[in-house]
C-alpha cells in the first residue's frame, strides 16, 4: 500500500458514522439503503486510513442504545454486520489489518458473537492498521463494567483502593492496550458524542463534518487529516513558542 506524504498523522482516529438514514431520506429511499451505502464508505475509510499511515481506526457501528430502533432496522443492521465480516474478513486479513471489537459481548446473539470472535482471532497477528469496531458499545456501560471488575478485585483484597488510578481504569476498559483517540470525527452535522469513548476522548480533537456518512469519501477523510494537522494540542500545558521573542 502506498503511504501518503501527510504531515502530523493522528495515530488513532475514531469515527461516529452518522447520517445513513438521512442520506436515504433525502433521496426518497428506505433507511436500509443508507446503511448499505454506509458499508461502502466503511471500506473506503479503512483503505484511506491504512494508506495514510494511521495506526488505529475505530468505527462506531452500533451503540448499546441502537437496540431501541424498530426491530426491522436492527435486523437489517445485524445482517449488514454479518455480511461485512463474512465478505471482507479475508480481504482485510490479506491487507494485514488487525480487527478488534469493543462493546458488551455478553448476551450477543449466537449468530453474531462467533463471527466477531473469528474476525479477532484470524487477524490477531496482523501488524498493519488496527480496525476497532465498536459494536453494542456504549461508553457508560463500558465504564460500569470496568468499575464492577475493579470493585470485585477490591472486595477480594486483590487491589487496594489507593491503587485505583486512571491507568488502571484505562486497562480495564474494552479499549485496554489501544491508545486514546487523537481525532474523533462525527459525520452528519450532529455535534455530540452519543456515549462514544467518553473516557478515552479526554484530549481528542473533535471534528464535526456536515456530510452524511455514505458521502464520507477518501477526499473528506484526507481533508479532515489536513485540518487535524493544523490543530494545536496542548494537553493542559502551554503553547510551544515557534519564534524566539525579539529575533
Ligand atoms: C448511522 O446512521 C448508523 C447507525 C447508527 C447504525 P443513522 O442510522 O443514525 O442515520 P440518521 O442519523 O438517522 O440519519
Ligand atoms: C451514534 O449515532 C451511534 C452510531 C453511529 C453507531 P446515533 O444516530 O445512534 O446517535 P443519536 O441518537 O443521534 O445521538
Ligand atoms: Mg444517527
Amino acid at each position: 500500500m502506498t503511504k501518503h506524504a501527510l504531515k502530523n498523522i493522528p495515530n488513532h482516529v475514531a469515527i461516529i458514522m452518522d447520517g445513513n438514514g438521512r442520506w436515504a431520506n433525502v433521496r426518497g429511499l428506505p433507511r436500509s439503503m443508507g446503511h448499505r451505502k454506509g458499508v461502502e464508505a466503511v471500506r473506503e475509510a479503512v483503505r484511506t486510513a491504512a494508506e495514510a499511515g494511521i495506526g488505529y481506526l475505530t468505527l462506531f457501528a452500533f451503540s448499546s442504545e441502537n437496540w431501541s430502533r424498530p426491530e426491522s432496522e436492527v435486523t437489517d443492521l445485524m445482517g449488514l454486520l454479518k455480511t461485512f465480516i463474512r465478505r471482507d474478513l479475508e480481504t482485510l486479513h490479506g491487507e494485514n489489518v488487525r480487527i478488534r471489537i469493543i462493546g458488551d459481548r455478553s448476551n450477543l446473539r449466537s449468530d453474531i458473537l462467533p463471527l466477531l470472535l473469528e474476525a479477532e482471532e484470524r487477524t490477531r497477528g496482523n501488524t498493519s492498521i488496527q480496525l476497532v469496531i465498536a459494536f453494542n458499545y456504549g461508553s457508560r456501560d463500558e465504564i460500569a463494567r470496568a468499575v464492577r471488575s475493579i470493585a470485585g478485585d477490591v472486595a477480594a483484597g486483590q487491589i487496594h483502593p489507593a491503587d485505583v488510578t486512571p491507568e488502571l481504569i484505562s486497562a480495564r476498559l474494552d479499549t485496554a492496550g489501544i491508545p486514546d483517540p487523537d481525532l474523533i470525527i462525527r459525520t452528519s452535522g450532529e455535534e455530540r458524542l452519543s456515549n462514544f469513548l467518553l473516557w478515552q476522548a479526554a484530549y481528542a480533537e473533535l471534528m464535526f463534518i456536515p456530510d452524511f456518512w455514505p458521502d464520507f469519501s477518501r477526499a473528506s477523510f484526507l481533508d479532515a487529516l489536513a485540518k487535524f494537522a493544523g490543530r494545536e494540542r496542548r494537553f493542559g500545558g502551554v503553547r510551544t513558542p515557534t519564534l524566539a521573542v525579539g529575533s
